[in-house]
């Protein structure tokens, strides 16, 4: 199955795809895990250029960026995994270029979901877990990460979080109407739990999917 993250920077996708790989692979399973942008050499080039240029990038630009180096981990990566049977844990997937690109940079959601849907062939996650957390709250996080005093536009934040308060405001406003929007694919799960709380409350989701598996390998 094809199981995707999503959530501002800071809300804990990595810890909890960490997390979640372990459990499934313990389950029997084969699990890949990959990163959005990047997963092939191409793609991981793409990914240097998005969040290390020192340049500006267009907004239509970095779309595209986003979707060529989707369409190659889609295509040389995830698809042939999906088709041998392992489960793929996605770091983020085609609702990051909604809400960053559409809602937070305001581009036509009407055009993203065209590109989306390239870049993509077609491939929709069987489930993703959201993981809500206020900018306010995620850049505590990354601050006391990188043990940096609290201060917007510092020089030590890559060019995705130097983009502001206003904006991550605005990317969560659109999380959150693509979670309502479906409500069958995307569980909301608040980010200010514990991360043992929040691996529980995924597991609990998969629970038929994980007691399955754990069945076929006894
Ligand atoms: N539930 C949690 N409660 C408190 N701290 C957490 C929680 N989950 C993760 N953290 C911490 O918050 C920081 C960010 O977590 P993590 O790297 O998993 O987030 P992320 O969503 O992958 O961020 P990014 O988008 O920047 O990759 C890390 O220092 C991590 O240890
Ligand atoms: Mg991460």
């Amino acid at each position: 199955m094809l199981i995707t993250f999503e959530g501002i920077d800071g809300a804990g996708k990595s810890t909890q795809v960490t997390m979640l790989k372990k459990r499934l692979q313990e389950s029997g399973r084969e699990v890949l895990t990959l990163r959005e942008p990047g997963g092939t050499a191409v793609a991981e080039q793409i990914r240097e250029l998005l969040l290390e240029s020192k340049h500006e990038i267009t907004p239509v630009g970095e779309l595209l960026l986003f979707a060529a180096s989707r369409a190659e981990l889609v295509q040389k990566v995830i698809r042939p995994a999906l088709d041998k049977g392992s489960d793929v844990i996605l770091d983020r997937f085609f609702d990051s270029t909604t809400a960053y690109q559409g809602y937070g940079r305001g581009l036509n959601l009407e055009l993203l979901a065209e590109v989306n849907r390239i870049a993509t062939f077609g491939l929709c996650p069987d489930i993703t877990f959201y993981l809500d957390i206020t900018p306010e709250d995620s850049l505590m996080r990354k601050f006391s990460e990188k043990s940096l005093p609290l201060a917007f536009d510092s020089e030590e934040l890559d060019r995705m979080e130097s983009s502001g308060l206003e904006f991550y405001r605005r990317v969560r406003e659109g999380y959150h109407l693509i979670g309502s929007g479906q409500p069958d694919r995307i569980v909301m799960i608040d980010a200010m739990k514990t991360p043992a709380e929040i691996h529980q409350l995924i597991v609990r989701s998969l629970e038929n999917t994980i007691c399955d598996s754990g069945k076929n390998s006894s």
